[in-house]
């Protein structure tokens, strides 16, 4: 069976390499907020150009920081992109503000500036864009233009932007992920001095010197470990980005007619995604043929009973994507029997 994601192939390539760094982090006897996490904190904020770094527990942990960092909270809306993975939202919840969903663009799946423009409110206290499946948005530069502060989710977009155009990104480094942890992680980078200090203290129960606590928060920190995994695999990931563009391109170019999320030259393929009204019938015809696919995502956050209680209007486009949605495997281990036998299964069935 051909995986959509085999992380074995990954973790056994680099045991080794992590045996020995794991090995110097139980030597030195700190574990957590040491010399690895400020070590990959500042590699991480060259390899993006930002000026701060800030390691934390994960991507949903990165954007809750964020928000209470710029203050945003009960009695504030914040507008996010329809087709997206939930924590994009709760995050907004976990602030006490209310999340808003903007329609998508029905080429890129990601937010459209036209539907952020109908929705925003005098209420309106920030906008998350992401970079779906690890293609940058079109329309950034419009998104940071709106009078209100931009976020990022770069949680499936590692290396696809190597410059902020909001004020800040939060990054998840989820094992599935481009850049993927051996357990959960994630990143705040910004070029703001003051977020990032508070961001810092909020990631340590808001303290700021020891047991002296400025504002309350939780544990929000990452592990040495984590660190010293992530910054090995740092070292790999344009590699690893290199391959899964020569997969996706090679997967375009051989079945040119299916309709594919639209490509961008910095696209990191984090997921290869096209969209067909026969979907069901071609996962199940694949699996017989022994290809694993997926669906990212089987539904819009517009219909998601989690988010029932903040859903104003339908997001047409984003459900009919979430309808008709479905991801090929695309990682970096891909053989390329592999990958020649993905190619024959989509043409058998189509
Ligand atoms: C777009 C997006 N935002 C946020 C997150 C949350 O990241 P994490 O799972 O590390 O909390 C994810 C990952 O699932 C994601 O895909």
């Amino acid at each position: 069976m051909v995986p959509l994601i085999d992380l074995s192939r990954r973790f056994a390539r680099d045991a080794e390499e992590f045996h020995a760094a794991m090995d110097d982090v139980l030597r030195s006897g700190t574990i957590l907020l040491g010399s690895r996490t400020t070590d990959f904190e500042s590699q991480f904020a060259r390899f993006v150009s930002a000026r701060h770094a800030v390691a934390v527990s994960s991507g949903a942990s990165a954007l809750h920081l964020v928000l209470a960092g710029l203050n945003v909270g009960v009695g504030d809306e914040v507008i996010v992109p329809a087709m997206t993975a939930v924590p994009t939202a709760s995050a907004v919840c976990a602030v006490g503000a209310t999340p808003v969903f903007a329609d998508v663009d029905p080429s890129t799946a990601t937010i459209s500036p036209d539907e952020v423009a109908r929705v925003m409110t005098p209420r309106t206290a920030a906008i998350i864009g992401v970079h779906l499946y690890g293609r940058p948005m079109n329309d950034a530069r419009e998104l940071a233009d709106f009078g209100v502060p931009f976020i990022e989710d770069c949680a499936q977009s590692h290396g696809a932007t190597r410059r902020l155009t909001g004020v800040a990104g939060a990054y998840s480094f989820y094992p599935t992920k481009n850049l993927g942890g051996i357990g959960d992680g994630g990143m705040i980078v910004t070029d703001d001095a003051d977020l990032a200090e508070k961001v810092r203290r909020l990631r340590v129960h808001g303290q700021v010197e020891q047991y002296l606590h400025l504002d309350v928060s939780q544990n929000h920190r990452m592990s040495e470990l984590e660190a010293a995994w992530l910054s090995i695999q740092l070292r790999r990931l344009d590699e690893g980005n290199d391959r899964r563009r020569s997969i996706a391109h090679h997967y375009r170019e051989e079945l040119p007619d299916l309709r594919w999320q639209s490509d961008d030259a910095d696209h990191v393929h984090h997921l290869a995604v096209f969209c067909t009204s026969q979907r069901e019938v071609m996962r199940d015809r694949m699996r017989e043929l022994g290809v694993a696919t997926g669906v990212h995502y089987p539904f819009a956050l517009t219909q998601q009973p989690a988010m029932r209680p903040f859903v104003t209007s339908p997001c047409p486009v984003a459900e009919r994507w979430a309808a008709e949605c479905i991801s090929v495997p695309c990682f970096p281990e891909l053989t390329d029997a592999e990958v020649d036998m993905v190619v024959r299964s989509v043409k058998a069935v189509t």
